[in-house]
C-alpha cells in the first residue's frame, strides 16, 4: 500500500556546551489526538516521531482509534509482566514484524514462536554463546585490523559513510562466525547489499494489521523485493549446501547446526530451516553492531572529554599493541560507552508482541491479539528513571552503578533476550578499542543526523565522516 500524501518529518533537537552533549532526537509530537493519518504517514517513515512528550513518562496507555487494540508499556515492573513473568502469552512478535520478514528469514529464531522458537532457541543460544567467545574474537581482531589497514590508506579528508563502514566490518565479522572459510568478502558484501535493499522495501507499519485485520496483508512481492531476497539467499544456499556435503568442517555456526542435526535427525533442520538460522543470525548479528558501532562515532565526535577518556583508557590498557579479547573486560570506560550508546539509540527501538489470550496489564484489560508494545527508546529516555535522560553520558555506567531491573533492555529481556549479548557486547567494545586506538573520527561539515527508526534504528541517510589519525 503507497500512499503519495507527504507530511514534513519533525524538527531535530540536538545541543552542546562545555562538557555537555545532548544528542539527536525528534521533536515530540504535538499534533491532535486523532489526527491519525499524520501519525501514519509521519510512523512510515520514523517510528519515533509520533511520540508525544508525555509517552517517555511512566505509564501504560491503551488506544483504540483504528480495529486493533494498541497497548504501550513503559514502566519497569509492567515490562517485566509483558517480556518475562507471562512470556507465554506476550512471546509472539507483531504481525507487522513477521509480514517483515519471514520472506527473508522464514520460521528463523526472530520471528518464530511456539514449539519451533522453543525447539530452536537452545539450539542457536548454544551456537553463539560466550564460551565460544575466543574463536569468534579471533575473526573480530582480524577484521577489525584489517580495516585500521584500509583507513590508513584513505587520503586525508576523505569523506566516508560511517553507517556503510561499520555495516561492512560487521558483516564481515559475523558472516566469517556464522559461514566459516567459505564466503569471501565479496560475498559479505552481497548478502548486505540484499538485506539493507530489503529493508528499504519493507514498510514500516502494515496499516492492515493495525487496522485490525489479523494478520495485515503481506508484503507484495515486487520484482525487486524479489532480487533483494535472491541476492541474499543465493550466497546463503550455496554455503549451507557445502556445509550439508561436508564440504566445510570449520567450526563456524552454520557447521555446528549442521553437525547438530547430524547426531539428532529429529530436530529437523533441513536445508530451509538451516539456511532460515544462518540468515537470522547473520541479519540479527550485522545490523544491530554496526548501529551501535555507527552511534559511537556520532556520540564521540561530539563529546570531547569522553572521547579523550576512551583514548586514556585504550593506552593504558592495550599500549602501544592491538587490543584483543583479554583486554576487553578491563575497557570499564569503553564498555559504559557502549552501554550509554544503546541506552540513547537502542538498534531495536521498539519490541512489538500480540497477545495471544485476554490479559490485564496495570488495570487495562487487554484483548486476544492487541499489539503490546514496550520500546526501549521510551523507557531508556523515561525522565522518572533517568537523570538528564537525553544527555549523552557514559558515566552513569561506571562504578558499579546499575539502572533499575526492567529500565534498560537494549537486548530485550525475559525467555526472549538477544541470543548474541555476549558476542554483540564484545564485538562493539572489541571493534572501538581497536578503531579508536589509530583514529579519531568527525562528521564531516554540515552533516544533520536525524535518527530514524525502520528495522533498526540508524542516522537517516547514514553518517558522512573524515578519519584522522591519531
Ligand atoms: C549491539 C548488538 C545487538 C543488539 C542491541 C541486539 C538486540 C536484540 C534484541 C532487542 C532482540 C530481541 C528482539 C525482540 O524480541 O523483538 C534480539 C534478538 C536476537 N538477537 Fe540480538 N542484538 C545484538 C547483537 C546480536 C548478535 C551479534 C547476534 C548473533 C551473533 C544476535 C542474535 C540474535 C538472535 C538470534 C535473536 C532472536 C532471539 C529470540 O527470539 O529468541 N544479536 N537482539
Amino acid at each position: 500500500m503507497r500512499f503519495s500524501l507527504r507530511v514534513s518529518p519533525p524538527k531535530i533537537i540536538e545541543t552542546r556546551g562545555k562538557g555537555v552533549f545532548e544528542p539527536a532526537r525528534p521533536e515530540p509530537f504535538t499534533g491532535p489526538p486523532r489526527d491519525y493519518m499524520r501519525m501514519f504517514l509521519l510512523a512510515r517513515k520514523d517510528y519515533l516521531s509520533v511520540f508525544r512528550k508525555g509517552d517517555y513518562r511512566s505509564h501504560v496507555s491503551q488506544m483504540r482509534g483504528l480495529g486493533r487494540q494498541l497497548i504501550l508499556v513503559n514502566v519497569p515492573e509492567h515490562v517485566k509482566y509483558v517480556l518475562a513473568t507471562r512470556h507465554d502469552n506476550f512471546e509472539r512478535k507483531s504481525p507487522a514484524m513477521r509480514r517483515a520478514l519471514e520472506y527473508l528469514l522464514g520460521d528463523g529464531l526472530f520471528i518464530s514462536d511456539g514449539e519451533t522458537w522453543k525447539q530452536r532457541r537452545p539450539l542457536v543460544s548454544d551456537i553463539v554463546h560466550k564460551n565460544r567467545l575466543p574463536q569468534f574474537a579471533g575473526h573480530m581482531e582480524e577484521v577489525a585490523l584489517e580495516l585500521v589497514r584500509r583507513w590508513q590508506e584513505l587520503p586525508p579528508e576523505t569523506v566516508v559513510d560511517a553507517l556503510a563502514e561499520m555495516g561492512g566490518l560487521t558483516a564481515e565479522i559475523i558472516a566469517r562466525a556464522v559461514f566459516g572459510d567459505d564466503i569471501s568478502p565479496g560475498d559479505a558484501s552481497e548478502v548486505v547489499a540484499g538485506f539493507t535493499s530489503f529493508q528499504s522495501l519493507v514498510d514500516n507499519i502494515n496499516l492492515a494489521y493495525v487496522a485490525g485485520f489479523d494478520n495485515g496483508i503481506p508484503l507484495l512481492k515486487t520484482p525487486r523485493l524479489r532480487r533483494a531476497i535472491s541476492r541474499v539467499r543465493g550466497v546463503i544456499d550455496r554455503v549451507t549446501v557445502n556445509h550439508l556435503e561436508g564440504r566445510n568442517q570449520d567450526g563456524s555456526m552454520l557447521d555446528l547446526l549442521v553437525r547438530r542435526q547430524q547426531k539428532n535427525p529429529e530436530l529437523g533442520l533441513d536445508r530451509n530451516a538451516l539456511r532460515n538460522e544462518a540468515a537470522t543470525i547473520f541479519m540479527a548479528g550485522q545490523e544491530t553492531t554496526a548501529a551501535t558501532l555507527t552511534w559511537i562515532w556520532y556520540l564521540l565526535a561530539n563529546a570531547p572529554w569522553a572521547e579523550a577518556a576512551v583514548h586514556a583508557e585504550i593506552e593504558r590498557v592495550c599500549g602501544s599493541g592491538p587490543p584483543t579479547l583479554n583486554d576487553v573486560p578491563k575497557l570499564d570506560y569503553c564498555r559504559a560507552v557502549v552501554e550509554e550508546t544503546l541506552r540513547l539509540y537502542p538498534p531495536v527501538p521498539l519490541l512489538g508482541r500480540q497477545a495471544r489470550e485476554a490479559d490485564r496489564i496495570a488495570g487495562i484489560d487487554v484483548l486476544p491479539s492487541a499489539l503490546v508494545t514496550v520500546s526501549p527508546w521510551l523507557l531508556h529516555r523515561n525522565p522518572d528513571l533517568w537523570k538528564r535522560p537525553h544527555h549523552f553520558m557514559p558515566e552513569r555506567f561506571l562504578g558499579g552503578a546499575r539502572p533499575v531491573p526492567y529500565s534498560y533492555i537494549p537486548f530485550a529481556i525475559g525467555p526472549r533476550i538477544c541470543a548474541g549479548l555476549q558476542f554483540g557486547m564484545t564485538e562493539t567494545i572489541l571493534c572501538l578499542a581497536i578503531l579508536a586506538q589509530r583514529f579519531k573520527v568527525r562528521l564531516a561539515p554540515g552533516t544533520t543526523v536525524r535518527p530514524a527508526s525502520r528495522l533498526t534504528l540508524r542516522p537517516q541517510h547514514g553518517l558522512p565522516v573524515t578519519i584522522h589519525p591519531r
